[in-house]
């Protein structure tokens, strides 16, 4: 089988969109400092991106969490594979997501981070297939809603490829 890559969402509107979610941050937030915190690996384009147009004070944390193999289908089970060395009590955090398909990762995510007491927790999602929701998790910025396709690019991967196309693109599979 062969792998072709339809462009869905290019560059300068991924640009454009991370431009205007920063400014509802900065002003969600009050200017006041943010940690972000990145769902490792598919979230890092976004953060590092979106953290660039943000204007309030920010730090990073990172976190992995893996909720597919080498597949294109969420196996429900979610593994902590990498926690925050960051204690996020009375802070202000973002979480910054990829993308929200079942939404099974995230609604668990939520739930550990709230655990924690941070004084805000907002989360940020770059792309959002709600046609897949399984679990309800409330997203506070979204970039772009999309279909029920399989994407990569921008951080999102097909068996860890793909993750450094500056667009993100639908991922066909045909004949050779
Ligand atoms: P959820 O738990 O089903 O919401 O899955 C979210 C995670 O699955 C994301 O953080 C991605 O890593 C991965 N994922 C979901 N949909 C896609 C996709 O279309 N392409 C690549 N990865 C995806
Ligand atoms: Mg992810």
């Amino acid at each position: 089988m062969k792998e072709r890559i339809e462009v869905l969402i290019p560059a300068e509107k991924i640009a454009e969109r991370l431009r205007e979610i920063a400014a509802e941050v900065d002003r969600v937030f009050g200017g006041e400092k943010i940690e972000l915190v990145c769902v490792l690996k598919g979230g890092v384009v976004t953060l590092v991106d979106l953290a660039k147009y943000i204007q309030s004070p920010v730090t990073m944390s990172f976190m992995d969490v893996s909720s597919y193999g080498n597949e294109t289908k969420s196996s429900g089970c979610i593994k902590i594979l990498r926690d925050l060395d960051e204690d996020i009590a009375d802070k202000n955090v973002l979480l910054v997501e990829d993308i929200i398909d079942s939404g099974r990762t995230l609604s668990h995510l939520r739930k550990l981070l709230l655990d924690r007491k941070p004084k805000m927790l907002k989360i940020c999602t770059l792309l959002d297939k709600p046609e897949c929701r399984v679990a309800e998790v409330p997203v506070d910025f979204s970039g772009f809603t999309i279909p029920d396709a399989f994407v990569v690019g921008y951080g999102l991967d097909y068996a860890q490829k793909y993750r450094n196309l500056p667009y993100v693109g639908i991922l066909h599979f045909e004949e050779d």
